[in-house]
């Protein structure tokens, strides 16, 4: 496997495949054309022979800021065929083992995408957020249905309803990452932990993740879309473009009026 989109790495190795956000002067924020190259790379790892396992990781200051604001204002996906959806179902249905290893800001799908991913690792400095009310916007990537799963209700409205950050040790607290490491220490820790799946039968990986999902799978295709639905209307309603413009020119959103 192999991109031409500098801002997304990709290194396949002893059955091993690493994904690495390399936008950090944006803080990994991912642009239209980085969800359509994530989506080609997830689509063809899930049959290729020569993938295993995929990790998936950012840099040791920041995983991903989320969808980049300035490109969903001027190329907002209108179709529930655009990348960042196809990306979306694409690693809901990956059928082998998907790693993260995650330090400093997770945001929107910086965070949701975690919720599919089989191991999360988290540094320290990890900070999880999933700010889509304050965008003026709904949750995505089956988060309304998944988030309240592993956080409980209560939790779950605080995370989605508040939209602050939570951190590595109440991530660690609910489930979301299975430990908190040094943030330098995080991506070694994860691909360590990938190398022992990729020397296990692959078949048994495959089939086993089929079976913890089996109950939910469906459901969760089906919240991607239900969600994605209104997140297209959202976009290009007040509310968004207001705070859209506002983190754009680096002011506060005023929704005092809508
Ligand atoms: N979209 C587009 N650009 C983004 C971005 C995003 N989601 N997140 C950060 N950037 C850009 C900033 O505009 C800035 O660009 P500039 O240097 O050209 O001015 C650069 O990345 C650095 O961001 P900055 O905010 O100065 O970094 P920070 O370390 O102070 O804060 C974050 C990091 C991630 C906490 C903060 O950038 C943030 O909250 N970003 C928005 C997250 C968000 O709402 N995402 C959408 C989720 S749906």
């Amino acid at each position: 496997m192999s991109t031409s989109n500098t801002d997304i790495l990709v290194h396949t190795e002893a059955g091993i495949s690493t994904i690495t956000f390399n936008r950090v002067g944006k803080k990994n924020s991912i642009t239209s054309s980085m969800y359509a190259t994530l989506a080609d790379l997830f689509e063809a790892a899930a049959t290729d022979a020569a993938v295993r396992v995929v990790v998936l990781q950012g840099d040791v200051a920041v995983f991903s800021a989320g969808n980049d604001i300035a490109d969903f204002l001027q190329n907002p996906p209108e179709t529930l065929d655009a990348p960042v959806f196809r990306l979306m179902r694409a690693v809901a249905a990956f059928p082998k083992p998907l790693l993260a290893a995650v330090c400093g800001p997770a945001v929107g799908i910086g965070t949701t995408l975690l919720f599919h991913c089989d191991l999360v690792y988290a540094g320290d400095n990890a900070a999880f957020s999933m700010p889509f009310v304050n965008l003026g916007l709904c949750p995505e990537a089956a988060s309304s249905l998944l988030v309240p799963q592993m956080l409980g209700y209560h939790r779950a409205a605080e995370a989605l309803l508040l939209g602050e950050p939570f951190f590595a040790e109440a991530a660690l607290e609910v489930g979301l990452v299975n430990r908190i490491l040094p943030p330098t220490e995080c991506n070694a820790v994860a691909q360590a932990q990938a190398r022992k799946l990729a020397a296990k039968p692959l078949a048994a990986l495959i089939e086993t993740k089929r079976l913890l999902k089996l109950g939910q799978a469906p459901a969760v295709l089906e919240r991607i879309e239900q969600e994605g639905a209104r997140f297209i209307r959202m976009l290009a309603e007040p509310a968004a473009r207001e705070a859209f413009s506002a983190f754009v020119e680096k002011r506060r959103p005023d929704f005092q009026q809508l």
